[in-house]
Formats: C-alpha cells, sequence, structure tokens
C-alpha cells in the first residue's frame, strides 16, 4: 500500500511523518529499533540508465527518496540517521557530474531547510567541508546554525567524507595536542578519539543499510560501525521506500547481537 501512495522516484512531492499507529509502522517492534542508522545511498547512475536516462536524473530522483526515508526515521523516532552523499572518491568521477551533485546539494539545502527546522531535524555534516564550493560550504554553516538547538532526530549528511580520511584528520589533531604538551600519549583513550570525530556526540552506529546490490562500505564509517549490523538490498536509491527501510527494521530486530560476549536473549 505504502509502495503505491509513496514509492520511488515517481512518487507525490508531498509526505507526513508516518504516525506510530501508522499501517507502515505494524511490523516494527519499537523495543528493538536500531538509535543510529547509516545508508550509503546507492545506484542513482544505474536506476536512470535502466531507465535510458542521464547518470544526473538519478540523483534528482535519489532526493526524493532521502526525504520519504527522513520523515520515516523522524517517525521512529530514531536518534540518527546519517547518510552518504559524496565519498572522498566521488571527485575522480567527470566534472558535469561532480557539478551537477554540487548544485544539487545546494538546491536541496535551500528547498528543505525550513521543512527539517520545523521537523526539529538536527542538521550536520560530515567530511572535509572546507573542501566544497565556497557558497555551499556557507548555506551547509547556517543550516547548522539554524537548527543547532532542535531536539529531534540527528541527520548527518556526508558530504566529500571519507572514514580514512577523517581518521587521518583526527590523528593529526591529538598528534598536534601532545606536539604541543596538551595532551601525553599515554593519556589517550578511544574517547580521545571518538571526539575528534565528525561523528561526536553521536551513539555508535547500529545499522548499516547498502542499496543497489554491492557489499561494500566504500570508505564509510569506518570507526563507527565497528559492530554495526550490515543490511543490503538490490534496490537502486530512488526506487528505495519506506517500506523497504521497515523491511530493514524488522530484520535488525531478529539479529543477535553478541558484541563479542555470549549470546544475548
Ligand atoms: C550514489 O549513486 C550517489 C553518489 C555516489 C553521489 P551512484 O552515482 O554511485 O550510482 P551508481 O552506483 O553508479 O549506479
Ligand atoms: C559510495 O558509493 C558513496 C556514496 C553513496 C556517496 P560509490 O558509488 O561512490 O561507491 P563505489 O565506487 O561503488 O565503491
Ligand atoms: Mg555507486
Amino acid at each position: 500500500m505504502w509502495k503505491k501512495l509513496f514509492g520511488g522516484a515517481g512518487s507525490r512531492e508531498t509526505f507526513e511523518i508516518p504516525a506510530k499507529d501508522s499501517p507502515l509502522f505494524e511490523r516494527i517492534n519499537w523495543e528493538k529499533l536500531p538509535r543510529h542508522v547509516a545508508i550509503i545511498m546507492d545506484g542513482n547512475g544505474r536506476w536512470a540508465k535502466g531507465k535510458g536516462m542521464l547518470r544526473t536524473a538519478g540523483h534528482t530522483a535519489g532526493v526524493k527518496t532521502l526525504k520519504n526515508i527522513l520523515k520515516t526515521a523522524i517517525g521512529l523516532q530514531l536518534d540518527a540517521l546519517t547518510v552518504y552523499a559524496f565519498s572522498t572518491e566521488n571527485w575522480k568521477r567527470p566534472r558535469p557530474e561532480v557539478d551537477f551533485l554540487m548544485q544539487l546539494f545546494s538546491d536541496y539545502l535551500k528547498k528543505e531547510l525550513q521543512e527539517m527546522h520545523e521537523d526539529n531535524v538536527q542538521i550536520h555534516f560530515l567530511g572535509r567541508i572546507d573542501g566544497l564550493p565556497k557558497s555551499l560550504q556557507k548555506q551547509m554553516r547556517d543550516a547548522e546554525a539554524l537548527m543547532k538547538d532542535n531536539t529531534g532526530v540527528k541527520f548527518n549528511v556526508a558530504a566529500n567524507y571519507g572514514g580514512q580520511d577523517e581518521l587521518l584528520r583526527a590523528t593529526q589533531s591529538i598528534a598536534a595536542k601532545a606536539a604541543a604538551g596538551e595532551l601525553k600519549p599515554e593519556d589517550i583513550t578511544l574517547s580521545t578519539i571518538e571526539n575528534e570525530l565528525d561523528t561526536k556526540g553521536n551513539l555508535p552506529v547500529d545499522l548499516v543499510i547498502r542499496t543497489s546490490g554491492d557489499l561494500r562500505l566504500s570508505n564509510f564509517l569506518l570507526w563507527q560501525s565497528a559492530y554495526a549490523e550490515f543490511w543490503f538490498t538490490d534496490t537502486n536509491w530512488p526506487d528505495f521506500t519506506p517500506e523497504d527501510f521497515v523491511d530493514a527494521m524488522v530484520d535488525f530486530a531478529g539479529r543477535n547481537r553478541r558484541f563479542g560476549g555470549l549470546k544475548n536473549t
């Protein structure tokens, strides 16, 4: 039913946050929801190719999916939703595609900012933001500032992000503090490292979702996913629906997370 009403890229423009008793959430085990979900939104290009369209049309379609899924995450009262929008490796793509994506991020922020704010979302950007176009950087900082006192879902958007690059920056920062005599090497703890990451203040990732059939992390949240569960689907991101997202939640609820210990029933 949901697929018909809201499915995929051809779906209508307006979405309501699903209520807790909405039919969409019938199968949800509210006691066993992940708190932090991370998504590798992959397959925009393949979706477009399959329809005989340009890759860029796939990216445009993917933005609509993102809006649906954020609304669903709000309805589920997740603590955090982190999405991979642009990796440190994505600069290898043809210049017109990169330029298109930068413009798309800018348009998305312009269009969705107010509604996200009204939805009590706390937006935050992960990655080397200073490597992005200047005007986009300003939009990102303004968006973070606007929503900084909100108390709803933490919506982290990874742009010019790489897990290895994040750890490199954290290491440089810690080394600089040590060299300045502010920190002794033997005093460095796991929290010291966590506090230097772009995700500072977030819970560890419970569930990583990747669309479009590839089974890899592609340099996403290497530290934060240390004990995450993984859920993969062949569905391309523009076709991914709230119902698919619920499927991932249901699967997660049935997992036995041992964290190196013994069966946790
Ligand atoms: C994911 O879709 C979006 C970005 C990486 C920006 P892709 O553009 O990677 O689509 P495929 O994987 O080529 O189909
Ligand atoms: C990962 O997808 C990055 C994003 C979804 C933004 P890619 O399409 O860039 O990953 P690879 O190249 O297949 O590993
Ligand atoms: Mg891809």
